[in-house]
């Protein structure tokens, strides 16, 4: 039976790209959806999409995202507003190609989830400061930027190696900064190689008063359970 419940979204960045975002979100939107939430995830700006034979191109975060909240049934267009091909920061692809995005599009997508959803978790591209809108003569606006247009809590995912307090304390540091709620971060061992650095991250991130929601191990196949306790988080929080 499903669960009712107020509608809240929280948005998903990362210290960096291919630090897990898309594969951490998809987890959660299925841990919740089993857990008798209605939730699901949109990505509304894709770079890096692979061009079909037919010549349009193939989002997979978007696509990873609908087929996680098993809503295949429902238009792409539903979780993705711009699909650009080369893979680099949206703003910077999108001027290649010539492509004029517009932050507004961009959260009226949001608005339009929101009104389908009681949980909505919204994917960034690569990290906070990453140029996402505008272009080079007009200015351009970062995630952060589209957070700050939003107004939601923002979810941080880690990369657990070296180098990712500094990625972590700077992201936070700017979402305080701009007055962003900070739900937590979650550190994920992307990499199967993790030194002695990885152990102690948690521990070091909680005296900056960061609040570190997981520590997920190398290989997706073991993400679920150790997630069962953000997915629960975030639907009580
Ligand atoms: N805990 C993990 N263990 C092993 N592999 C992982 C883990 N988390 C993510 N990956 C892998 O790392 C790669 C990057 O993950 P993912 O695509 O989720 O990153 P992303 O932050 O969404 O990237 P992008 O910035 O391109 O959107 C994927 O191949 C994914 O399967
Ligand atoms: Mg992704």
């Amino acid at each position: 039976m499903r669960k009712p419940g107020l509608q809240k979204t929280f948005f998903v960045t990362g210290t960096d790209t291919g630090v897990g975002k898309t594969t951490v979100t998809g987890s959660l939107v299925r841990l919740l959806v089993a857990g008798g939430h209605r939730a699901r995830a949109i990505k509304p700006i894709e770079s890096g999409c692979r061009r079909r034979p037919d010549g349009t191109l193939e989002p997979s975060d978007a696509l990873a995202l609908r087929r996680a909240a098993g809503l295949e049934q429902c238009p792409l267009e539903q979780f993705i507003r711009y699909r650009l091909a080369e893979p680099l920061a949206p703003a910077v692809a999108a001027e290649r190609a010539g492509v004029s995005l517009d932050l507004t599009a961009c959260v009226e997508l949001v608005r339009a989830a929101q009104d389908t959803t009681d949980l909505l978790l919204v994917e960034g591209a690569g990290g906070l400061l990453v140029p996402f809108t505008g272009d080079a003569q007009n200015g351009y606006q970062t995630v952060a930027d589209f957070v700050t247009a939003l107004g939601v809590p923002v979810l941080v995912i880690a990369r657990a190696r070296l180098g990712t307090l500094n990625h972590i304390l700077l992201t936070v540091r700017e979402l305080d900064r701009r007055g962003i709620a900070c739900t937590g971060v979650i550190l994920n061992a992307v990499d199967a190689e993790t030194g002695p650095e990885g152990e102690d991250n948690a521990r070091v991130l909680r005296t900056f008063g960061v609040r570190v929601l997981a520590e997920l191990p190398y290989g997706v196949a073991r993400l679920e359970t150790s997630l069962t306790n953000v997915a629960r988080y975030l639907a009580e929080s």
